[in-house]
């Protein structure tokens, strides 16, 4: 009957914005380098740098920390944790971590060999380094539509199911396990379908491998499924999100995601022998099995988090806010990535600004724009986060874009207006922008640190 999507929640408690002025956020950047990771935040209006970590935890989060066992071994907390992670998943052995990434790189140290392949519809950048740091290959294989920017497409972060074969069919011998990234954040944030999944479970039955989820994102991508795959249209989230996880073997986590959580993550997996070799580098590096590097409150964030997800009301609001975006800037002839994902919009800075080579960085000029515009931190993902070699050459990555991540249950509606209108603004004075050349750099992640001057 109404048109309007609201907030599915009213606000308790706030954190002041502090508002800067053009001029003073000049000053910022160029002290700065003109690289946005190295600004103060409070000198941000709008932080759109990434929605991991950076949601807000609802009153029942809050109310959980006090909750908080933090008994070193057999923490009450690790048995919530492990109970709502278990409905969730199905999966036998539930292992926390401290986020992703610490899921990541126990899994792989465990169980991968130098010489392995590891296909993925595209892993996340720590993915791929936990995967190349044990000396094996990251092999992305996302359908062809996955690759085209202004294509729309319902689910464009299917794997490719004939090249999932091929690799199969031809290496099969050095494959440990195959994975699917939902959603697919490198790719867009694009969703997988559930017809995909099952697909990937028929071919890793008949080649016998297991298939884990970087399930970062999975509430986000039960919500695509029942929109556009009709058979899951009278679904609830979590009943979809039970499926999906019940065709896997197990998944890594990272609850800064769709664990509505600051900080936290796990591993979770149904092979005994790989979880007892998890177990025992996860007290090497992480702690006892039951926190794994997370405090007893952590554990009851994430706990509760979880269950918040799901519900129907958060991710109608959580999937349309980012569309809504999304509409207002393919109105105003914005380039971006097509269809909406579900955490963040893509601009195609390299589109947007074409009289900006590649090598002159068309994503940081355009991100660094929208900061002194209007405040808006977002992030490059570009020819600076992957144009560096290993040997020390650049060339062009395939894409340069401007992410604006939208973090979970903080900005309200006139925040993302507000976005869009400095979006549009710069845009329109895409002529004036400048491009960039690099100053000093390390010779890894040069993304986060490196320091830049603007081209006369
Ligand atoms: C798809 C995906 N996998 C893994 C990670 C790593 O998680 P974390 O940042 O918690 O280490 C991320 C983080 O952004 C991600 O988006």
């Amino acid at each position: 009957m109404f048109h309007t999507i609201i907030e599915p929640f009213r606000i308790k408690s706030v954190e002041a914005l502090r508002f800067t002025t053009r001029e003073e956020r000049v000053r910022a950047l160029e002290q700065a380098g003109f690289n946005l990771f190295l600004l103060r935040a409070e000198d941000v209006i709008i932080d759109l740098l990434t929605d991991s970590g950076t949601g807000a935890m609802s009153a029942a989060q809050w109310g959980a920390l006090m909750q908080g066992d933090e008994s070193y071994a057999g923490s009450r907390s690790f048995y919530r944790f492990q109970a709502v992670v278990q409905d969730l998943t199905g999966f036998r052995h539930i292992i926390p971590t401290h986020q992703g990434r610490a899921a990541e790189r126990i899994l792989f140290h465990s169980v991968l060999k130098a010489g392995e392949i590891v296909p993925n519809n595209n892993h996340f950048d720590t993915t791929r380094a936990n995967v190349e740091a044990e000396g094996a290959e990251a092999r992305d294989l996302v359908v062809a539509e996955g690759r085209v920017p202004a294509l729309v497409h319902p689910f464009k972060g299917n794997i490719d199911l004939a090249a999932l074969e091929r690799t199969l069919q031809a290496d099969g011998g050095r494959v440990p396990l195959v994975m699917v990234t939902v959603t697919n954040n490198s790719g867009g944030g694009q969703p997988v379908s559930m017809e995909n999944l099952r697909s990937v479970r028929a071919l890793c039955d008949k080649y016998r491998k297991p298939f884990i989820l970087d399930a970062c994102r999975f509430a986000e991508n039960a919500w695509f499924i029942k929109q556009r795959e009709p058979e899951f249209a009278d679904w609830t989230p979590k009943r979809i999100a039970q499926a999906m996880f019940r065709l896997a073997d197990g998944c890594t986590m990272s609850a800064k995601k769709d664990g509505l959580a600051n900080i936290g993550g796990f591993l979770a997996l149904n092979d005994d022998e790989w979880a007892e070799r998890a177990r025992t580098l996860l007290i090497l590096t992480e702690g006892f099995p039951t926190y794994g590097g997370l405090a007893g409150y952590d554990l009851e964030a994430v706990a509760r988090g979880l269950e918040e997800v799901v519900e129907e009301p958060y991710l109608r609001y959580r999937i349309r806010s980012t569309e809504y975006l999304a509409e207002k800037l393919v109105a105003s002839g914005v380039p971006i990535i097509q269809p909406a994902g579900g955490h963040a919009i893509y601009i195609d800075a390299r589109a947007l600004l074409p009289h900006v080579p590649p090598l002159a960085y068309p994503g940081i000029a355009l991100a660094n724009a929208l900061y002194v515009e209007g405040g808006v931190r977002a992030v490059e993902i570009g020819t600076v986060m992957f144009g560096l070699s290993p040997d020390g050459t650049e060339s062009p990555a395939a894409m340069d874009l401007v992410r604006l991540a939208i973090p979970r249950r903080v900005y309200t509606q006139s925040h993302i207006d507000y976005v869009a209108e400095v979006v549009i603004k710069v845009a329109s004075e895409r002529d004036r922008l400048r491009g960039l050349r690099i100053v000093s750099t390390p010779r890894v992640l040069r993304h986060f640190t490196a320091r830049f001057e603007e081209l006369g």
